[in-house]
């Protein structure tokens, strides 16, 4: 099957079990992946409020809660639920032959 050009891989499937997270890289941007009943879920990694690593967050529900300061973000729309000024860039994500891909367009390309 041909892939579309701006799925990138990012991770074996098996690097995480459901109900955990992971950093990983695009390019040089780290982003922060996460399993939860067997979905992936992707957003930016660094935290908009103070730059905490939300790859290294609580997972809580369909969301990740902030490890410095427990800001809670909705993983499947990047919204935050403590303050709704804020939100996190989300990145639409497939599973093929184990690999868990991404999209870059959803980033508007590797940087
Ligand atoms: S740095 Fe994430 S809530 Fe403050």
């Amino acid at each position: 099957m041909e892939r579309d050009a701006s799925f990138v891989k990012v991770a074996r499937a098996d690097d995480l079990a459901n109900g955990q997270s992971k950093i990983v890289f695009l390019g040089i941007k780290r982003l922060a992946l996460f399993r939860i009943d067997d979905v992936f879920y992707c957003i930016q990694n660094n935290c908009p409020h103070a730059g905490g690593f939300l790859g290294n967050g609580t997972i809580d529900g369909c969301g990740v809660r902030c490890p410095r300061h427990d800001w809670w973000f909705d993983l499947k729309n990047g919204q935050c639920r403590t303050d709704p000024r804020y939100e996190v860039q989300t990145y639409v994500t497939r599973v093929e032959d184990g690999d868990v891909y991404i999209d870059t367009a959803t980033s508007g390309g590797i940087v």
